[in-house]
This record gives C-alpha cells, structure tokens and sequence, in this order.
C-alpha cells in the first residue's frame, strides 16, 4: 500500500478515536430479511454468484511448485487445479472421461499423474489422457478428446481465480475493480501456506459474509477476545467497484502518535480486510494473510460452510530463528489461528442465532446502521448482480 495511503488511512482512524466519531454511510438502510431464506434468491445466487462467476479457490502458495495439486467441491462440482511441470496453474473438472469418478479425492498433495481409482484411466496435470489400460480389450479411445475438462484458471496478483463455468471466462482487473494495484503491492505471492479449516454453519451464506462487515460489535461480542486489541466501532472504509477494503483499528495504533509519519507502518495500526466480490475476505495480519472463503451449500438458503487458509510470510523461517524470535512469530500465527477460532466461536455463533431468529418471522428487515457502510455495500452489490433494486434507505 502506498505510504500517501497508509498515512491518510492511520490519520483516518485516529481522527475518529478522538472525536469519538466512525465511517458514516449517511443514513440507514433495510435489508429484506427473505433475501436470506427465499428459495429462489438462493437458487439464482447459486446461478449468477457461484457456478458461472470467477471465484478465488486459493492463493499462489495453496500450490506451490511444479506437480502440486488441489480439489475443491465448494462449487457443487468437482475441480482439480494442477501447477503443471512448467509452473502454470491450471483447473479442470474433477470427472474420469470414462464413467465420471474423481480422478483426485484428496484436498491437495503432490502428483503428476492422476490415475482414476476406478479403472485406472492416467491424467496427466495438464489434463491430457495418457493412458488407458487394456485398450485392446476396450476398444480405441481417442485420447485427443478424452481429456479433463478443462475450466478457465488464471492466476494473478497471487491469487488462483477459476470460473466453474467451462464456458466462461475471466478478466481478473475487472473481477477487482480498481483494487489490483493495492493487491500487487502486498505481494500476496510470496507467502507460504501454512494450514487450512473449515467450518459448516446453518446459516445463509450472506450472514457470514456480513460478520465481517461491521465493527459495531466488537465491544460487545469480542469484550473477552479481539477487543483487548482492536477498538471497537471504528474503522476506514472504501469500495471498489464491486469490492471493499474495511480498515480495522489496532490499539496499537496510539503508539505510532509519537513517531514520524513516515515511519508509520499500516499493519502496526490497522488489520486491512478485503472483500473480494462475491464471497472472499482477504485479511492480512503482520505474519501474513488469512483468506477466507465462504459458500452456500448449493441452493440450499439455510446451510453455509466457510474455508479458511492461512500463510506466513517466507522471511519468517521458525527453524532459523533463535528461540526469542521464534515464540513471537509463532505467537503471531497463533493470533491469525486464534482470530480464525473466535470467528467460529463468536461471529457465526451469532450469525446462526440471527438466522433462527429470522426464520422466527418476528421481523420482516435486518436494519444496517450508518455505521456499517460495508452491510449497505455488500447487500445493495449483490441486489444489483441480480437486477434488484437498492435497500430502501430510510432517513434519520
Ligand atoms: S471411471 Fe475412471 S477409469 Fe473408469
Ligand atoms: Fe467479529
């Protein structure tokens, strides 16, 4: 991030610590609580979002050398994305051209060859047919057109971008609407990965999405957690295009009032999350980002699972590191772990109890205050991919 912005972002922030003031979206909105259970909204999300839209399966570290490889069902179909011999990512359907198994059941590994367990047709990672066994007793294949289904990937910006629709495409600085350079300087490419969890909630997807939305709640919800290092219901914020970046506050930012400005560093003041149209919160910390990735379960209104992966930074090389050095970069990936765990623990715990609490039919809108631009964002984003109209704002 540039300095210019980093410094207009931490003056934002301590300017609102001062005057006791947040990020003003200028009025309240309404949010139909049916967007969250009407079948049919869920089945055209499903449609327009999730099966023939780019999506984010992962960063450049999630394969990370020649012959690695990984799955994904989150889709609803099978995807298997390959780093092929030459370096370049690559996505197909996870189907065998002979009768449809997953070719590759594991997460992720290292693999050249992808063998079908069921008759052992061979794959090669860049989706040709290579082999098939007892081709004189089966008869000619033509290996030309029997192939992995191949889907649109590229990577960029270290990101691993697929669209599911292997008729579709991608235009990854579109998908990002201004937000590319940004993401190019943080250099998301040089990370290592360093785990993965998934959590399933029953709840709509869009009430975890909006978990990350506001900081309203953290005095409240985190008082036992986060909020011992970050303020609560203040933060920066700015949209591009589809997408946002909400800046949280650190505590820590009260130490930087004393030094140069140009000594200021974001991440000494701030955690920056990015949302990343339509399901991706891309949050970095000062060990390195933590993305987190969330989905309907198809069509399905009432279910949702979220995948989180972290990744560090490369120069934090704990076998390295003397023993003082390594407790505190472990005790910065324990934090981004920890942040993760509080986010099962305490924001979808909530979002669950919000969903019950919607389906109870007690109210007929979910009201998003001025103090939550990102709710206002997201919600009127998605209503106008999908031809509705804007929340209607009420004026106060
Ligand atoms: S289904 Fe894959 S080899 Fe038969
Ligand atoms: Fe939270």
């Amino acid at each position: 991030m540039e300095q210019a912005q980093q410094i207009r972002i931490i003056k934002g922030l301590m300017t609102h610590l001062d005057r006791g003031t947040n990020v003003d979206a200028g009025g309240q909105v309404r949010n139909p609580v049916s967007g969250y259970t009407c079948p049919d909204r869920a089945s055209r999300e499903w449609d327009v979002f999730f099966q023939d839209h780019p999506q984010i399966l992962g960063l450049s570290a999630d394969l990370p050398a020649p012959g690695t490889f990984l799955t994904s069902s989150d889709l609803g179909k099978p995807i298997l994305c390959t780093r092929d011999n030459n370096g370049e990512f690559r996505a197909f359907l996870n189907v065998c051209r002979h009768r449809g198994t997953q070719v590759e059941t594991r997460p992720r590994g290292e693999k050249r060859l992808f063998s079908c367990p069921f008759h052992a047709w061979s794959y090669s990672n860049t989706g040709q047919l290579v082999a098939v066994p007892k081709e004189d007793h089966f008869g000619p294949v033509d290996k030309s057109c029997h192939g992995l289904v191949a889907l649109p990937a590229e990577e960029k910006y270290g990101l691993l971008w697929v669209n599911p629709n292997a008729a579709g495409d991608i235009d990854v600085d579109a998908c990002l609407g201004g937000l590319a350079p940004e993401l190019a300087a943080w250099q998301i490419g040089t990370f290592n990965a360093t785990g993965q969890t998934r959590y399933d909630h029953a709840m709509n997807w869009k009430l975890a999405v909006d978990t990350f939305g506001e900081t309203y709640h953290f005095n409240v919800l985190h008082k036992d957690t986060l909020a011992s290092d970050l303020y609560g219901n203040v933060q920066m914020y700015d949209t591009y295009g589809r997408n946002h970046r909400m800046m949280l506050c650190l505590r820590n930012i009260d130490a930087l009032r004393e030094e140069p400005e140009e000594e200021w560093h974001i991440l000494r003041a701030t955690i920056p999350v990015y949302f990343i149209f339509p399901n991706i919160q891309l949050i970095f910390g000062r060990g390195g980002p933590t993305l987190v990735r969330i989905y309907p379960e198809g069509t399905d209104p009432h279910r949702s699972h979220s995948e989180i992966s972290f990744y560090m930074s490369p120069e934090i090389d704990l076998i390295e590191m003397d023993e003082e050095r390594r407790a505190k970069y472990r005790d910065i990936q324990d934090r981004m772990e920890g942040f993760a765990s509080v986010i099962e623990q305490e924001d979808y715990v909530a979002a669950a109890s919000s969903h019950v609490g919607i389906l109870s039919g007690a109210q007929e809108y979910l009201t998003f205050g001025r103090n939550e631009p990102a709710l206002h964002h997201y919600h009127n984003t998605y209503r106008a991919a999908l031809g509705l109209p804007p929340l209607e704002r009420i004026s106060n």
